[in-house]
């Protein structure tokens, strides 16, 4: 059994930050729906066991509205990726938002079905919107899961 915690991102994590998301995505900037957002400087949760860290979530507030502008679970199937998101929902709650939303891709198959089943619901659909994304972080593969071409922004919320 994997004995982690979840805890507040904190000023010694921002080069962690860095550089697992330059791992997992290519950089630390993220781009959602034209917005540039540097994945170092935002806030979040780290999900870490005594040994190292395993999940990281962060976020972006505006308008009463919490976006999750990452979640990576390194060790999966363990409900690392689901607790995160119920630790940002608790935040996001008592930080008087009414919604939590995301955008993925229309190769990210897993991420599609992942938030649908943990109560969020699809509610708009970018076609080619990566591409404009893409300009901003030359970085965003042509071709993702599943070998299918990355083009589309989809976005998921939910109200909490
Ligand atoms: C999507 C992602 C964050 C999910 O993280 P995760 O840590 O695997 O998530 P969980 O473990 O909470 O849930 C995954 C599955 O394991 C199941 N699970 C959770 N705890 C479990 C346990 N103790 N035993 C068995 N199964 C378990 C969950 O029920 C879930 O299955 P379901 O979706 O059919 O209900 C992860 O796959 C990931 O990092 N993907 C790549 C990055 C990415 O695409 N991020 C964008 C997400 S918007």
């Amino acid at each position: 059994m994997v004995d982690y915690r979840i805890r507040p991102v904190i000023d010694e994590d921002k080069e962690w930050i860095t550089n697992f998301l330059t791992e997992r995505w290519g950089s630390p900037i993220i781009i959602t729906r034209g917005k540039i957002h540097h994945g170092n400087q935002l806030s979040g949760f780290v999900a870490e066991d005594k040994n190292e860290k395993i999940g990281l979530i962060t976020y972006d507030i505006e308008n009463e509205k919490c976006e999750i502008t990452s979640l990576d679970s390194l060790i999966e199937n363990i409900g690392v990726g689901s607790n995160l998101i119920e630790k940002l929902k608790t935040k996001a709650s008592s930080s008087g938002c009414e919604k939590l939303w995301l955008v993925t891709t229309n190769d990210n198959r897993k991420a599609i079905r992942f938030n649908q089943k943990r109560g969020f619901n699809l509610v708009a659909v970018y076609p080619d919107a990566v591409e404009k994304s893409r300009k901003l972080k030359p970085e965003i593969p042509l071709i993702g899961y599943d070998g299918i071409k990355i083009k589309d922004e989809i976005v998921l919320e939910m109200k909490i």
